[in-house]
């Protein structure tokens, strides 16, 4: 009993003041995803406000993320804990073989997942007063379960990132719909790390500009008397370095007129045309098995189980995917818009950034950080599933997700938690009732003493 007392008030201590002023109320959760943040990115120093809120908070020496390491496949991994094969948001650009189409950004690319609910419809559905705010989220324009978030914003490149900030804080501190729980995007360090490569000085001053966004959101809710708050800064992917010196030049290998490809470096999808399915897989088998292939070529049945992707009904007949640093001929095109972009002379040696790869290539690893009155201090964890922060999301806003299909694992990310949770029903809220009298009591006879 006194041993239980003393754990009591040893976590009271712990968790600090500001949990004192807790009331009954969850904690506010808010996700920002910075696209594209490598996370041997923070190796560089440039960025103090998140390695403050790492160092005092709980992070993963990186985040496993989900196959192909794109944006929207990732963001929408992170949002409904399914794989690609399950949400079908394959890659940022998707042929559909049912609406025999090519899919960008588009309700059709997001909405064909049998039972896929992202979190912040998960949310709202858990309980009265619940509201999500979704500012640029890849994903959030749409309706699922029939429902939009209460509180959106369609992405816009370019618009400022403070002003995100602000409408998020306008979001938090609505007085009829408050949110609790809100995912806000960011599209760099992703954006200059593509038109300058990972290695550039545009990408070291990207990194202190998106730091300088995280310190404008803490002051901001500061100014705005928001103290109870979970503040977890992620990413999809990470980022490498490519140049047009190494192409895989496909058009070697094939014959004209007889295959499209689909989806882009540095994995592509190919459909042969009929009557040349044979011949193209025997090609494109003979040229990837070659002494020194660049690249490994899959029929759809030989793709790798654990890339979670060959399952899904838009999954290509065959798929070809490069080796670290190399890309297809479709390079050429995307090469050529990052230089425009970025107003970049080109040259076959200019170096450029490329995600998409295996998520077993650790470049293509992002960081994860979590700060706030539900997260350990000071504490690192384990290496865990980007699919799994969907059971993290709902124990931290108390939602019962039993009746959801995903594939996360709470244990994987139960040592992020400040309260050890069961996580049997998967959901549990992060404080009972009951638990919280106890834990307030406790905590008044702590500072008491
Ligand atoms: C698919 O669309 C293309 C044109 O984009 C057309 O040529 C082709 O016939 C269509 N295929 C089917 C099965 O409708
Ligand atoms: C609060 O949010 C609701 C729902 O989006 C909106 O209609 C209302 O205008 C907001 N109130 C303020 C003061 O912004
Ligand atoms: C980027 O920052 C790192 C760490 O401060 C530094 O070592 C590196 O030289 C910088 N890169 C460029 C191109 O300035
Ligand atoms: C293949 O087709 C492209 C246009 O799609 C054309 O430019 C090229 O000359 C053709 N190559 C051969 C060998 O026919
Ligand atoms: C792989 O790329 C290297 C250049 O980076 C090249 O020398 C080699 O020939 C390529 N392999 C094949 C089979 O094309």
């Amino acid at each position: 009993m006194s041993s239980c007392l003393l754990s009591i008030l040893l976590l009271c201590s712990s968790v600090g003041v500001s949990l004192a002023a807790v009331t009954f109320l969850q904690p506010l959760t808010i996700v920002v995803s910075l696209d594209g943040f490598y996370y041997k990115y923070l190796e560089r120093d440039l960025t103090p406000n998140i390695i403050r809120l790492r160092d005092e908070g709980v992070s993963a020496p990186y985040m496993i993320n989900i196959f192909p390491t794109k944006t929207f496949p990732n963001h929408f991994s992170i949002a409904t804990g399914q794989y690609a094969e399950d949400h079908h948001v394959l890659d940022n650009k998707v042929f559909d073989p049912i609406l025999n189409k090519t899919l960008g950004y588009s309700e059709d690319l997001f909405t064909k997942g049998k039972s896929t609910v992202p979190f912040w419809i998960v949310n709202e559905k858990s309980g009265n007063n619940k509201h999500s705010g979704v500012m640029m989220w890849p994903g959030g324009d749409f309706k699922y379960q029939g429902s939009l978030p209460t509180h959106g914003k369609t992405f816009e490149w370019n618009y400022e990132f403070n002003k995100r900030v602000d409408t998020v804080i306008k979001w938090i501190t609505n007085s009829s719909a408050p949110a609790n729980i809100v995912f806000l995007y960011i599209e760099e360090p992703d954006s200059s790390g593509h038109k300058f490569g990972p290695n550039s000085v545009e990408l070291n001053n990207t990194l202190r500009k998106v730091d300088d966004t995280i310190a404008y959101l803490e002051t901001s809710l500061k100014n705005n008397r928001v103290h109870n708050y979970n503040l977890i800064i992620l990413s999809d992917h990470g980022m490498t370095s490519v140049s047009l010196e190494k192409v895989i030049d496909l058009t070697k290998f094939l014959t004209n007129g007889t295959y499209d490809f689909d989806t882009a470096t540095p994995i592509l999808g190919v459909s042969p045309k009929k009557g040349f399915e044979e011949e193209v897989a025997e090609k494109l088998k003979k040229a990837s098995s070659q002494e020194g292939s660049n690249f490994s070529f899959y029929r759809k049945d030989d793709i790798p189980d654990e890339w979670r992707y060959k399952k899904s009904f838009r999954a290509p007949p065959y798929l070809l995917v490069a080796k670290h640093g190399y890309v297809f001929n479709d390079a050429y095109e995307t090469i050529k818009e990052y230089a425009s972009y970025a107003k970049r002379n080109l040259t076959p040696n200019s170096i450029f950034g490329l995600h998409g790869y295996d998520p077993s290539d650790k470049s293509m690893l992002p960081i994860f950080i979590a700060n706030g009155p539900s997260f350990k201090r000071k504490h690192t964890v384990k290496p865990f599933k980007s699919v799994d922060l969907f059971s993290l999301f709902a124990h931290l806003v108390g939602a019962d997700i039993r009746s959801y299909s995903h594939s996360g694992d709470f244990r994987r990310v139960a040592d992020l938690l400040a309260v050890q949770a069961d996580g049997k029903s998967d959901a549990s809220p992060g404080f009972s009732a009951p638990s919280i009298y106890l834990f307030m009591f406790a905590c008044w006879i702590g500072f008491g003493l």
